[in-house]
Formats: structure tokens, sequence, C-alpha cells
């Protein structure tokens, strides 16, 4: 179960952890939050994991996936959200009083294993982390600001939950669309990256401009660090059983298979389900809500699938 923990280490040690799993795609609205929860849940649930939701997304679909408005409200209040670690990082605080153990929402949704460490709807200040990565580079004479960048992008979401990596069979991050500093930090800390898309063109140009950046970001940190992120699938989500879109979606599904090969794409495919979008409404993702409902059935094929290939 445990993986060797070496991506973009600057201290040489290893740390013996569970896996660190990204959901990524650089659009938005494929199914990457949903898949995210329902995959944590699944892995508690069924398989008794331990597992560690990250909600790096700003908009915090995952956090209220898995929790109401007034439970996460009250949480942030007290300053019990993602914004506190990274601004410890940023900024650190002698006297800070919080550590990512009084940060995670243990238990969540009821559910022994799954533990969720909420997000924020204002992460980072983007202007401070620049101000604050450009005055490291002055005092090293200048001339070095990409390699203290790279490493900062390297380390924060390492550094955030190193205290934590031995705690967990599965670390999932949920990363915002796009291609911002958490989903780069998210990709260099992870051993694997999940990638759910529609079975759509838009969608395959979505999975290729992934892969791209990915290949950048290990280029970019090469001369410093090995950056270890392998694909561990790509999922289609919301795909339709429906007669015509069926005819359309092998044509796009085909393509993909062309581009990446077979075996990057899981046999398990989510349908569109109401259940899934509805299970939303009760803060609770659908593979506990309603565990028979079509969309459930296929997340723990999913779930079978993906820890087979592991
Ligand atoms: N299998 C599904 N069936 C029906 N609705 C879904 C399904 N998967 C996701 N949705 C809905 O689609 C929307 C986008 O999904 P989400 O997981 O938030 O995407 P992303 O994280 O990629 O932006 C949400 O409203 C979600 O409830
Ligand atoms: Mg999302």
């Amino acid at each position: 179960m445990y993986a060797t923990y070496l991506n973009g280490n600057t201290s040489a040690e290893e740390v013996k952890m569970g896996y660190v799993i990204a959901t990524a795609n650089m659009k938005g609205g494929v199914g990457k939050t949903t898949l995210t929860v329902n995959l944590a849940t699944c892995l508690a649930k069924n398989y008794g994991k331990k597992v560690l939701v990250l909600d790096l997304d700003s908009q915090i679909s995952a956090t209220l996936s898995l929790m109401s408005p007034v439970e996460f409200a009250k949480r942030r209040k007290q300053r019990k959200t993602l914004r506190y670690l990274i601004d410890e990082i940023i900024n650190p605080d002698p006297d800070a009083k919080l550590t990512i153990h009084d940060i995670i929402y243990p238990e969540v949704c009821k559910l022994v294993g799954l533990d969720i460490l909420p997000g924020d709807i204002d992460l980072y200040d983007e202007f401070v982390v620049s101000e604050m990565l450009h005055n490291q580079s002055v005092a090293l004479g200048g001339n070095d600001f990409e390699t203290i960048w790279n490493r900062f992008e390297r380390v924060l979401v390492r550094d955030i939950l190193k205290p934590v990596l031995d705690e967990y069979d599965f670390i999932l991050l949920d990363c915002a669309p796009g291609y911002n500093l958490m989903t780069r930090s998210a990709l260099a800390t992870s051993n694997f990256y999940i990638l759910p898309a529609k079975p759509e063109p838009l969608s395959v140009v979505g999975i290729q401009l992934l892969e791209r950046r990915i290949a950048q970001l290990k280029d970019s940190h090469e001369h410093e660090a090995k950056i270890n992120i392998q694909i561990l699938g790509i999922i289609f989500s919301m795909s339709s059983t429906n007669l015509l879109n069926g005819r359309y979606y092998k044509q796009v599904m085909h393509r993909v298979v062309e581009d990446f090969g077979v075996d990057k794409i899981c046999k398990a495919q989510i349908p569109v389900d109401v259940n899934v979008a509805k299970a939303v409404d009760s803060f609770i993702p659908v593979s506990l809500l309603s565990p028979n409902s079509a969309g459930s059935k296929a997340f723990m094929q999913l779930t079978q699938e993906l820890l087979q290939k592991l």
C-alpha cells in the first residue's frame, strides 16, 4: 500500500506515505470534484482506507460536497481552512496556534476514514506571494527568481501535507480548473493524477493541454528535482447512454484512445445520473447517500479498477 515519497524532494529524506493523487483537468465542469469526493468515499467506505480530501479550488466545491455552508462558515470563522496553512508558509508566525491536525475535519459525513482539509474562497494573495519570492531572489543576488519560484511551487502543498503524509492511505487533491499555483504545486507533490473528461471534442483538448503542461512542469524543475507524477487514468464522466450521443461519444473516445493509448483510459465510466447532482444538496456524496444509484455503482467500479491499477 505504501509508496515511496520522493517527488521534488529537496531535503533528500524519504518519507513513507500513502498515495497522493491529484484530480485535474484544464476544463471546469467535467466532474473533477464529484470524482474526488466519491472516490474518497468509496475508498473509506468499501475498502476501509484512511483518506484525506484536500480542496485546492477556491470555488470550495469539494468542501461543500462534504459539509454544509453553515458548518463551513463556522470553521472559516475559526480560521480552520487551508488558507491558514498557506499563510503560515508565506508568512510564518512563531505564535501560530493551529496545526493541520486542528484544521482537518475528521470523519466528515460521519464516515470513518474520510477526512477533509477544508478549502477557502480566498486561498492566497498572488501579489504577496510574488513579492515574497521577489524579495528572496533579491536577497540572493537577484538573478534566481525562476529557481526560487519553482522551489516554492514544488514545496508548497508538500510542506502543508508533511505532518500528515504518513497518516493516510490516500490523499486526494481536488484541483481547480486551469493551471494555477496550487494546481502546479499539487501536481509536483502527487504520485499520480486522474483526469476526468466529458466525451466531447473540447474535453479532448483539455486532456492534451494538461498533458503538455505536466511535461513542461517536469522539464522546468528537472535541474533541481525530479517530479515523478504519472497518469493513473482518464475517466469519462457524464457520458450519456442515449443512442445518438452514444455513436458520437464513441468517435471521441476513439480519438482519445489513439492519442493516449488504451491502457490510460479507465473501463469504468460515470454516467449522467440525477442522483449524483442531487447529492450535492445534502452535502453528502452520492456513494454514501444513494449507494444503489447508477452513479454510485459506477464510482464503486471505478474505485476497484483504480486500486487494481495501483
Ligand atoms: N455523473 C454525473 N451526473 C450528473 N451530474 C453530475 C455528474 N458528475 C458531476 N455532475 C454535476 O456537474 C457539475 C460539475 O461537476 P464538478 O464535479 O463540480 O466538476 P468540476 O469539479 O470539474 O468543475 C456539478 O453540478 C455536479 O453535481
Ligand atoms: Mg471542481
